[in-house]
């Protein structure tokens, strides 16, 4: 019989990935959250339809957000009217402001993670580069290789249309590169900017209301590698194990398209009671070999999707209100930055652990659970080790 002692320390061998930093970067301009409505119908000349303005006043309200940082501007409008349209074909025009402006916010992102990590650019071996925002040939990671002057044989994944679980698979991608590659360095970079979805409101259409309510732009990069080089590498969290999964029967409830008047995306009002009543049974799937199963015993970075996810979880699982501190603080400035945000919450997280005085990266804590959420319904499930703090 093998003991939980022996699985934890299994699930923990020599060779097991760790993230090695994390580069963080938004756009300068901001929004007040509860201003946004008011400035939303002015910026799309809509602000004859007051009901649906009062209608996204009231779901703004709602979000527990405080700010979202975003390129799309009242100048930036000006310049690109089409985004004050609801159906105007003009998805040539938003590919070519977003192919520049993804890679640009990526590029800052990476800048700081590579410093943070203190190691040449030469000796990162893998590039993994995620946006929901887009499709281009060459693609983002081609414009990040050049941006950074990465060498040009470096071992290049790009994913498209991953949504907002996207965060954690791009980490469950990078564990098994890190593990299975000797030596590798893997880095992230993930970017999303909202101008692809940016629509003028519509009396029909009332996902675009949600979507413009919740949505932000950020971008979040990341250096991954196993058996850090002591002295040198620290590392911030191991990436134990991975586990993700389709919810059955569930295709619709946050489902998106490209079309030619740019990404449409609908949340049904379903999502927040689909995750939380599938939450648990992801949780015991991963502890239960560990011999963990009070989940205030474990530290937490969950996608911040919307409140109403957060709150259904904490409920459901009867979490106490500090367990998704990390994830409500970067909800409540910065929004749902799509698969960006999760990692934005691992950022937070180590951050107010080192300056709380706290034992590890983790809260204090040893083991947690990060969530990624999205269409499908994916849920991504990773479970973290945290790290003493230096
Ligand atoms: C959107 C949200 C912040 C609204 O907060 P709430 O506590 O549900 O607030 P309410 O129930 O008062 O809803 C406010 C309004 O938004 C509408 N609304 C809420 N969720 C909606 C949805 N998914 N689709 C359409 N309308 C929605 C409500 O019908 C209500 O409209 P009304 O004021 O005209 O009656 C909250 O529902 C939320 O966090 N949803 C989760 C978002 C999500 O699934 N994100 C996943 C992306 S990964």
């Amino acid at each position: 019989m093998v003991s939980v002692d022996q699985i934890r320390k299994a699930q923990r061998a020599e060779g097991t990935a760790s993230i090695l930093a994390i580069g963080t970067a938004n756009p300068p301009s901001y929004f007040d959250q509860s201003k946004f409505p008011d400035i939303y119908f002015n910026m799309t000349n809509s602000q004859h339809m007051t009901e649906l303005k009062k209608k996204m006043q009231r779901m703004c309200d709602k979000t527990m957000i405080k700010k979202r940082h975003m390129y799309v501007t009242n100048e930036f409008v000006k310049e690109n009217p089409y985004l004050r349209e609801y159906s105007m074909p003009s998805l040539d025009a938003r590919q070519d402001k977003a192919a520049i402006l993804i890679s640009e916010l990526g590029k800052e992102a990476a800048n700081k993670a590579i410093e943070e990590w203190g190691q040449p650019k030469s000796k990162i071996t893998h590039l993994i580069c995620c946006t929901t925002m887009g499709a281009f040939l060459p693609g983002i990671d081609y414009r990040i290789v050049k941006l950074l002057g990465l060498d040009l044989s470096i071992k290049r994944i790009m994913l498209y249309q991953q949504g907002c679980n996207g965060g954690g698979t791009v980490l469950r991608i990078a564990k098994d590169l890190a593990e299975n590659n000797k030596g590798a360095r893997v880095l992230i970079v993930v970017s999303e900017v909202t101008l692809v979805g940016m629509h003028g409101p519509s009396e029909t259409d009332v996902d675009v209301l949600v979507s413009h309510s919740l949505f932000g732009d950020g971008s979040a990069a990341l250096i991954v590698g196993a058996d850090p080089v002591p002295s040198v590498e620290n590392p911030i969290f191991e990436l134990v194990s991975t586990a993700p999964i389709l919810l059955p029967d569930s295709p619709e409830a946050i489902s998106g398209a490209i079309r030619e008047s740019g990404l449409l995306i609908h949340i049904g009002k379903e999502v927040p009671q689909l995750i939380a009543n599938n939450i648990e049974k992801r949780l015991i799937e991963v502890f239960k070999p560990l011999g963990i199963s009070d989940w205030n015993s474990i530290f937490w970075a969950a996608h911040p999707g919307g409140p109403a996810i957060l709150d259904q979880i904490q409920a459901k699982l009867s979490l106490n209100p500090e367990k998704l501190r990390a994830t409500r603080h970067v909800l409540g400035e910065y929004g749902n930055m799509s698969s960006v945000t999760v990692l934005f919450v691992l950022d937070e997280m180590r951050k107010k652990s080192a300056k709380d005085g706290l034992k590890t990266t983790g809260e204090g804590l040893e083991w947690g659970v990060l969530f990624g959420f999205g269409p499908g319904l994916t849920i991504e499930t990773l479970v973290l080790h945290s790290v003493n703090v230096a």
